[in-house]
């Protein structure tokens, strides 16, 4: 693992425990798991080879903000910029305060507190450089139903926290130091449960009520290294160690959903709603048994099942890492809620990920009739920076 996750107790006595970033890490005091003041005080540290938030456990609260350039910036703006960021990011994170705070978040910890930057296509004719090869546009899907003035952007944030304060504040300070340089193009908010809320670390669930990340592809897993993260013979050597972020603004048609008897959603997915075990048979962490056939001959996994469609076997291996936000922006004029997933994949390279397995999603997976995408953006997320040094810095200087 590239990045450990450095956490100190509330009652300063020093470090609590190093505990590996990931999906079900959990913060440690002599091997047993602190109380709850163990939330304020999580830091995840943002220097180092890969950026934070990407292998992070995904924080209770995030925000997805996209910016252009403004007219006339060039690269040195736009290097300056990421340095602003940069060294604001590696503040507010390690729980200093920026300079000239607006003091929103001054009582809280760092609360876990991720900032991830990322760069568009868009970005790279106004700043004289040729976009990497992952930056292809995404091809158009049968299901797409995009609104252009929410997708792509220019240069992205990701922000997650525990607290919401503290996310908001991240994004006012991040937001503020652009200004002259860039403005927002659009921006997404979301949450996951909060931590402490479940007994133990579980799965999240989405907003349709399906337990949702079960079969990530997690660190330590053989192959996680290069299906997740740009590799060392890359020709775009400034993105050596960076990843590529798909997102996906996908509204849940939650009425229609309702309407679906128990039985029927989990035949949608695959899985039983309790407790996320693939119909197949076994628990949760049970792989799915695609070739399993129920006493009829039907196979117990229907052949539209969205876990039998999305999974690597059925995609050539297409592996991507999903690291979603839910999202509720009240209702629609027709009454629906506007709720969904901000979904967040992030792969080596978005053709042998997201693409080729949302070209087989694309009609054949139950889950489509339910479920709309509205907004598009692929993001170009660099390595991490080093203490002194700024993300982007090899792209920008
Ligand atoms: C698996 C829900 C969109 C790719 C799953 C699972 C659920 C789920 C409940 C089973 C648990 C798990 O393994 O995580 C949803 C919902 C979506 C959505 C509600 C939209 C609102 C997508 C999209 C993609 C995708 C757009 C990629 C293009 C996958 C993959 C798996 C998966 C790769 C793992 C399959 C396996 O290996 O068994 N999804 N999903 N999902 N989903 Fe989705």
């Amino acid at each position: 693992l590239s990045r450990r996750r450095l956490l100190r107790t509330a009652g300063g006595t020093g470090l609590a425990g190093l505990v590996a970033g990931g999906a079900a890490s959990v913060p440690l005091r002599n091997g047993r798991p602190v109380p709850l003041t163990a939330i304020g005080a999580t830091a995840v540290l943002f220097h180092g080879a890969r950026q934070a938030g990407i292998t992070t456990r995904a924080q209770a609260v995030g925000h997805l903000v996209a910016f252009d350039l403004a007219a006339g910036a060039d690269r040195r703006a736009t290097a300056a910029l990421l340095r602003r960021w940069s060294d604001a990011a590696a503040a507010m994170t390690a729980g200093r305060t920026p300079d000239d705070d607006d003091q929103i978040a001054l009582d809280a910890g760092p609360c876990a507190l991720t900032v991830t930057f990322g760069f568009g296509r868009t970005l790279f004719p106004k700043i004289d450089r040729e976009p990497p090869a992952g930056l292809a546009p995404l091809p158009p899907f049968a299901a797409d139903a995009l609104d252009p003035r929410r997708g792509g952007g220019d240069l992205w944030i990701q922000i997650g926290a525990d607290d919401a304060p503290v996310a908001f504040h991240a994004l006012r300070t991040l937001q503020r130091r652009a200004a002259g340089t860039a403005r927002i193009r659009w921006q997404m908010s979301g949450f996951n449960r909060a931590r402490g809320a479940t007994d133990r670390p579980r799965t999240a669930r989405n907003l349709m009520g399906q337990i949702d990340g079960t079969r990530n592809p997690r660190p330590g897993d053989t192959g996680f290294d290069a299906a997740i993260f740009v590799g060392p013979d890359a020709p775009d050597t400034w993105m050596r160690g960076g990843s590529y972020a798909v997102v996906r603004r996908i509204r849940m048609l939650l009425d229609d959903w309702d309407r679906l008897p128990l039985d029927r959603q989990e035949k949608v997915i695959g899985r039983r709603k309790a407790n996320g075990a693939p119909l197949s048979g076994g628990t949760e962490t049970t792989a799915p048994d695609l070739v399993s056939v129920r006493p009829d001959g039907s196979p117990a996994i229907p052949a539209d099942a969205h876990v039998r469609v999305a999974a690597p076997e059925s995609n050539g291996g297409a592996t991507m890492l999903r690291r979603s936000f839910s999202y509720h922006d009240g209702l629609r004029p027709d009454g629906t809620p506007d709720a969904g997933l901000l979904f967040v994949a992030w792969q080596a390279d978005p053709t042998t990920g997201f693409v080729q397995v949302q070209r087989k999603l694309d009609g054949a997976d139950h889950l489509t009739r339910f479920i709309r995408h509205e907004s598009s953006a692929v993001f170009a997320v660099p390595p991490g920076a080093e203490p002194g040094d700024y993300v982007g810095r090899e792209l920008l200087e």
